[in-house]
């Protein structure tokens, strides 16, 4: 995780270092810096625990001029929050100074080597010893892209680095497994873990790759590998503005992002359906017709869109697993050259994630990344990329990702399924989910409604149920979420979210398992929160009077049509009737909401809660 940043341009660098740490505050919040190189040559370094306004506090009474600099926002791994272990990083003589993304394996090593050597340390991080290796090769007479060349050298781990050095106009700087950009300006030029650190500067960008080693300033920048050969890289544009990657009138991104959902589920849908079948312009007509079995990595929330989608490919008779890529990565399941991996991932630089596509690379399945971010280590990495155009997600809470996951996983679904009856090959469907279901609702493959979806995520957006009942059941002592089949991932996300941002305690269940151990826990004080989808609702219903006979108060979380459950529940969050295989992006919309407001009446941190960042770039 943390977010680095680094400035070379005309004026001076300072506040736009400090608006890029604003925008990356979502990679990591436990402090911040930034390492100036002042107008006399030498280095200038101020940092402080907590978030970048603390640092930016710092700064009133200490104005750091200086056109060339770097910064930093961390999510600690190594060392407590603390101003000590706040980057940047320098070496004894303050010579040289580092920000620093991912994590250094060999650091005690290198700093008992260094210790060793005369010097001496002043943090407890992994990071220090890169500055300190500089200086050493700095003193044996390097030059600065020498000296930054031998120590990168030696580190093992994953790292984003930025480096700048008393008296250099240059920054220097590499990637290896942890996400690095540069965006090319006409007063200055950038280099960030993300764009939007200095999107309001620039859309011209270059995604960097592992190995890269960039040498910038003021007048351009130069990319080599790591023997110096320059390498070639092609400059894009970048497609949403800064404007999208604002609050705006919102309080919270969160809020902002739940609200745009049917702005994005647009957008993610947009051109992707012909003729009531989805066309995605990603994949030639027949490149996955040959694909026998699928299995889905990812994490968090990622995790229960795989899910979601996995449930989608089983109901068109396609062999479908979804498994956590932290589990994955180091314990793959077979697989075989007709196995389709996929990566599913908001950011797509997700550690765990990535490790199971590399572990996937190494097999003979093909792999596609599901993924928002162009450019990002997923896309590069994976056989293939499918964008699910969500737009920026800033809220380290995920919300209209996972939507836009679904609706991409739905379209694959369909796209698979195609090319099967294409090939006529035979599948075995039990039960035949084209029949309708108890509930009166058709299932098969209406891929067209997915249109339809924006519009019924708009009426949920505007309903205000949510946040009465967030206040009603604000005492209660525990959270269980349960619903069955693409209820049951919903279910899993809504607790997810509840428990991330609210702090109480949260569960989600298959509504079938609650007998087998959980209601032991379900008490007056529980609050069960039960997601129906028009699909064996009449099951569900048993689980709900389960609850209920155990004094627990339940929320439903159904369609509008489903009167039995309505009139069981104690409360009823409607959406409008669709596809029972769509109704679990609406419900999980209301538990957005419901989290969302849960944690604004306990006056939670929400966009930035403990603990967490966005994009978790650690195994
Ligand atoms: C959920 O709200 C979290 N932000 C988290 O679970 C997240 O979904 C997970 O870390 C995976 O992130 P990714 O989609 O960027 O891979």
């Amino acid at each position: 995780m943390c977010g680095i940043v680094a400035r070379a341009g005309f004026g001076d660098a300072i506040d736009e270092l400090l608006a890029g740490l604003q925008n990356l505050e979502y990679r990591g919040y436990d402090s911040a810096g930034v390492a100036v190189r002042d107008e006399s040559g030498g280095i200038s370094v101020c940092k402080r625990e907590g978030e970048t306004d603390a640092l930016e506090a710092a700064l009133e009474d200490r104005r750091l001029g200086g056109a060339v600099g770097i910064g930093h926002t961390r999510w600690s791994t190594h060392g407590a929050p603390s101003d000590a272990n706040a980057h940047p990083h320098t070496d004894d003589t303050n010579r040289v100074a580092i920000v620093h993304n991912g994590i250094i394996r060999n650091h005690d090593a290198l700093r008992s080597e260094l210790r060793d050597a005369g010097h001496e340390f002043t943090s407890e991080t992994d990071t220090e010893v890169i500055p300190h290796l500089v200086a050493a090769a700095l003193e044996d007479g390097a030059g600065p892209e020498a000296a930054f060349h031998e120590a990168t050298e030696r580190l093992a781990g994953s790292y984003a680095i930025a480096m700048v050095v008393d008296g250099e106009d240059t920054i220097y700087a590499t990637r290896n497994g942890s996400p690095l950009v540069l965006g090319i300006g006409e007063n200055a030029n950038y280099l960030a873990s993300d764009v939007p650190a200095f999107l309001e500067f620039t859309d011209r960008v270059v995604y960097l790759e592992d190995d890269d080693v960039v040498a910038l300033d003021a007048d351009g920048y130069q990319i080599t590998d790591q023997d110096g050969t320059p390498v070639d890289r092609t400059v894009e544009t970048v497609e949403w503005s800064a404007g999208d990657a604002r609050k705006g009138v919102y309080s919270h991104f969160m809020r902002k992002e739940i609200d745009e959902q049917p702005v994005s589920l647009r957008q993610t849908v947009d051109g992707r359906i012909e003729d009531g079948r989805s066309v995605l312009e990603e994949f030639p007509p027949e490149y996955l017709d040959d694909v026998s079995d699928v299995v889905f990595v990812a994490c968090g929330t990622s995790y229960h869109a795989a899910m979601y989608g996995s449930t989608l490919l089983r109901r068109r008779g396609i062999q479908a697993t979804a498994l956590r890529a932290n589990e994955f990565a180091h314990d793959p399941m077979p697989v075989t050259d007709r196995t389709l991996v996929v990566a599913v991932t908001q950011s797509g630089e997700t550690a765990d994630t990535l490790a199971s596509l590399r572990a996937a690379k190494e097999s003979p399945a093909r792999t596609l990344a599901v993924t928002n971010v162009v450019g990002s280590s997923a896309a590069r990495e994976a056989d293939d990329a499918l964008f699910i155009r969500a737009g920026p997600e800033i809220g380290v809470a995920a919300t209209k990702t996972f939507s836009s996951q679904v609706a991409a996983l739905a379209l694959l679904a369909d796209h698979l399924e195609t090319g099967r009856t294409a090939q006529s090959e035979d599948r075995e469907m039990w039960p035949d989910t084209t029949e309708a279901t108890a509930d009166g609702g058709v299932e098969g493959t209406q891929i067209d409604e997915l249109g339809t979806l924006p519009d019924a995520v708009e009426t949920v957006v505007s309903d205000g149920s949510a946040a009465r009942l967030a206040t009603q059941y604000a005492e209660a002592e525990s959270y269980f979420f349960i619903g069955r089949g693409v209820g049951y991932p919903v279910a899993l996300e809504g607790a997810l979210k509840f428990k991330e941002i609210t702090y109480e305690h949260a569960e989600g269940f298959a509504a079938g398992e609650l007998k087998h151990g959980p209601l032991a826990l379900v008490t007056p004080a529980t609050v069960v929160v039960a997601v129906l989808t028009g699909r064996n609702d009449e099951r569900t219903l048993h689980n709900i009077r389960e609850a209920q006979s155990r004094g627990a108060p339940v929320i439903g979380v159904g369609p509008a049509s489903a009167t039995e459950v309505r009139q069981t529940v104690d409360d009823y969050l409607e959406f409008p009737d669709v596809n029972p295989n769509l109704a679990g992006v609406l419900a999980n919309v209301h538990l957005q909401l419901l989290a969302y407001h849960a944690a604004e009446i306990r006056d939670r941190a929400i966009d930035k809660p403990r603990n967490l960042a966005k994009s978790v770039t650690v195994e």
